[in-house]
């Protein structure tokens, strides 16, 4: 096929085009985006959709925010990037802004949820061998089964997804995997004197949107620091309002040790991720230590700074959280009249349905080829379960149109 950067393709040129040329570490749903604005796309072929993914909730902000945008156009036809070897002028006042909005004395700014991970993982040791007193290559952090916390070599060694594993060793050591929402297993754990931290999402995104019991995350927090151990948040995909507050462990008033978020934070224009503590764990980090070409840049900067104003001016936490509750309930009515939905469940606006068949069984992707077909983009995470997380820009009367596609899709299965 002959093309160039800037002929317009259709569905299938493209497509082709990223099965001919592109690794296929990917498994696209079969539908080819040219636009989006709020929370809806539109496909080459001009037919428009509900956006019910948010780019694996990046997307919070709703698409191409003009007030992003604007920040990240002005930003980088002034100045776009000048590594760290140098100081810019935009860094240092991203920098106070969002350790006030956050609530933490210092940032530490990367790119990607996997570089922030990856920088939790390292700040955690180091603070174990310079503070805690722990010997040499000891440190433990302790994560839970059915994590996901991205793509890198140390962070898959503790994945239990075989596709993510196989074949990628040898791996890190230093990690001991317990249960989630087992307050038991992280008790016992926790008496290993050479654990520095355990690292957990709030609420577990990729795996099929598992909410922990209530109190959870409070006692997650309370017995490791009865255990002089960090906790350690990892909030790229709850985080930025997604839940119905700024981050999930709000809803239990809990301050992790150290805060990873990512993903919104740029309202999915720009890769943004940053990692968060107090000056007595992040001042083991010193010059020479650790960094990144791209990590704070100016775009970025003033990218997040916008992104983060949206959430507040436009009031998206209280949103998301009265659209979750309307979403859910209206799902549940339907639940109870339909046999092949088996629950609805989440917190805000990240929720999943779980479908009534096999693990293995491909109705969940089915299900998502038909709501592509009426309207509605979504995608199974793990096996029969299908998250639910639209923008969340999104308005009462948007939600109820919805729920509708949905229902209808699922009945006529
Ligand atoms: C909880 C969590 N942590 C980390 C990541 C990795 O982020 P990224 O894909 O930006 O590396 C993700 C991505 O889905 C995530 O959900």
């Amino acid at each position: 096929m002959e093309t160039t950067t800037t002929e317009k393709l259709t569905s299938q040129q493209a497509i082709d085009l990223e099965n001919k040329y592109g690794a296929h570490n990917y498994h696209p749903l079969p539908v080819v985006l040219s636009k989006g604005e709020g929370v809806y796309v539109w496909d080459v072929e001009g037919k428009k959709y509900y956006d019910f993914l948010s780019a694996y909730s990046a997307v919070n902000q709703g698409h191409s925010h003009p007030k992003i945008v604007k920040a990240l156009i002005d930003q980088a036809s002034t100045l776009a990037l000048t590594s760290r070897a140098f100081y810019n002028d935009v860094l240092g006042a991203y920098e106070k802004y969002v350790t006030e909005y956050f609530g933490f004395d210092k940032v530490l700014p990367m790119n990607s949820g996997a570089e922030a991970v990856e920088t939790a993982l390292k700040l955690t040791r180091k603070w174990a061998y310079e503070k805690k007193g722990i010997a040499d290559n000891e440190a433990k952090i302790i994560v839970c089964e059915n994590n996901f916390h991205g793509r890198t070599t140390t962070i898959i060694s503790f994945s239990n997804d075989p596709d993510a594993k196989k074949n990628f060793g040898p791996f890190t050591p230093g990690f001991i995997k317990i249960p989630y929402n087992d307050i038991n297993a992280l008790e016992e754990a926790l008496k290993d004197e050479n654990v520095a931290g355990f690292m957990m999402e709030p609420i577990q995104g990729e795996a099929g949107v598992f909410v922990p019991d209530e109190g959870y995350l409070e006692e997650c927090a309370a017995l490791c620091k009865a255990a002089g151990v960090l906790f350690v948040a990892d909030e790229v995909q709850t985080g930025i309002a997604r839940t119905g507050k700024l981050l999930a462990v709000d809803h239990e008033n809990v301050k992790p040790d150290i805060l990873i978020v990512g993903k919104a934070i740029s309202g999915g224009v720009y890769p943004v991720s940053a990692v968060f503590a107090d000056d007595h764990i992040m001042e083991v980090i010193r010059p020479g230590e650790h960094g990144s070409t791209f990590g704070g840049n100016p775009v970025a900067a003033k990218v997040a700074m916008a992104a983060l104003e949206v959430v507040k001016d436009e009031k998206l936490a209280e949103n998301a959280e009265k659209l979750g509750q309307l979403f859910r309930s209206e799902i549940n009515k339907f639940i109870e009249t339909n046999d092949l939905v088996k629950l609805v469940r989440g917190k805000g606006l990240l929720n999943a349905i779980v479908i009534n068949d096999s693990e293995d069984s491909s109705t969940a992707w089915d299900i998502c080829m038909k709501l592509r077909d009426n309207g509605l983009l979504a995608k199974p995470t793990h096996g029969n379960i299908i998250r639910f997380a639209p923008p969340l820009v999104m308005t009462e009367e948007q939600l109820m149109e919805c729920v509708a596609i949905i229902t209808k899709t699922i009945s006529e299965f």
